[in-house]
């Protein structure tokens, strides 16, 4: 299979026409590029196939508008209300009840569904051409999500219909997944809308145990897709914590290695292979690290408050929890 690369009215177009006959499309969203297909098991497993994805992973839902949201699901509590009309379109995704019609290939077999309403013209401009679409980050399974079209490709050339280009993704992260289908909000996976953005609505939110640890083989997570690798680049991470001076010494000794840090340290780490990243540039700063060749990277922390709970979720995890504590 050739993967086309669309772009403009007309690629949205022809993005819709290639979904509704069942191909899968990659498009841009605020957050990460999506691979995308409509809500069908034939179109829902080539998606599957595409990304090299473990089938009791399930895909999130996105829709136009935020009134489709009862096409897809039901029993919608008034705080999913009240969330809906505060956060979409933009990069939330609530976990509630499935609506009878949503195929069990789309949620692996859960009676519940992951719904969004992407705040990304394009994205909406495509689901109202052709129909709701179920969509997962456009990456090779474990590999970091993609921001840009050239990194969709760089993972699917070859594996998917069409790839279309409306630019870098906004966010550069992933969603929030917040499930709402349980008596207490239960965040599953911190992203574009901040913890303490949810708290300004919700009042308490219960913080998953994953968000910022591993878990152990024999627990069973609340988000089927915490327990798999993910983000990694093909170079290990290693988490190094602790005073930066020390930190510098520490990677000073090893000059086969980098450090990847954000730009408030870039001057502590200055003469050492050091890759800056922020919030937006994490994912691309993840895939150019293995064009360099370093036996290991070394990655430094933020503290994991506001839109940097995200990154440090996505580090953590990149990273397999190894850490070197200074
Ligand atoms: O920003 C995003 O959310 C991007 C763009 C393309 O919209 N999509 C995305 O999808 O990140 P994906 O498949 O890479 O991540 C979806 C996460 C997975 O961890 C999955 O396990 C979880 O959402 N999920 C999906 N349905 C669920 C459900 N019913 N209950 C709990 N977790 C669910
Ligand atoms: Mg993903």
């Amino acid at each position: 299979m050739s993967t086309r690369l669309l772009t403009g009215r007309d690629g949205i177009a022809e993005a819709a026409a290639l979904l509704l006959r069942g191909e899968t499309v990659a498009i841009p969203t605020e957050t990460v590029y999506g691979l995308a297909c409509i809500l069908d098991d034939q179109a829902v497993d080539r998606v599957f196939e595409a990304k090299g994805r473990p089938r009791d992973n399930p895909l999130i839902v996105h829709i136009a508008r935020p009134e489709d949201l009862a096409d897809i699901a039901r029993d919608i509590p008034s705080c999913a209300a009240e969330l809906t009309q505060r956060f979409w379109p933009g990069p939330l995704t609530l976990v509630l009840p499935k609506a009878s019609g949503i195929p069990d290939s789309v949620t692996a077999g859960l009676d519940t569904v992951a719904v969004r309403c992407p705040g990304h013209d394009t994205a909406r401009a495509v689901i109202r051409a052709s129909a709701p679409l179920a969509a997962p980050s456009a990456n090779r399974s474990g590999t970091p999500s993609p921001t840009t079209a050239a990194h969709v490709m760089e993972d699917m050339n070859g594996r998917i219909a069409a790839v279309l280009d409306a630019g870098p993704c906004a966010v550069g992260l992933e969603s929030t997944v917040l499930d709402v289908s349980c008596a207490v909000p239960r965040l599953l996976r911190p992203g574009g809308v901040t913890l303490e953005q949810l708290e300004s609505v919700l009042g308490h939110v219960e913080v998953d145990k994953a968000v910022l640890a591993g878990l152990a083989a024999t627990e069973t997570p609340h988000a089927p897709g915490m327990k798999y690798k993910h983000y990694a680049p093909q170079t290990p991470l290693v988490l190094l914590s602790g005073p930066a001076e020390a930190a510098r010494n520490y990677v000073h000794v090893r000059p086969d290695c980098g450090i990847l840090c954000l730009q408030e340290e870039a001057a502590a780490f200055s003469g050492l292979h050091t890759a800056v990243y922020t919030p937006e540039s994490l994912f691309a700063a993840l895939r150019q690290l293995d064009e360099k060749g370093y036996s290991c990277v070394y990655v430094r922390l933020p503290k994991a408050e506001g839109l940097n709970l995200a990154v440090v979720n996505r580090l953590r995890k990149a990273a397999g929890y190894v850490e070197v504590v200074l």
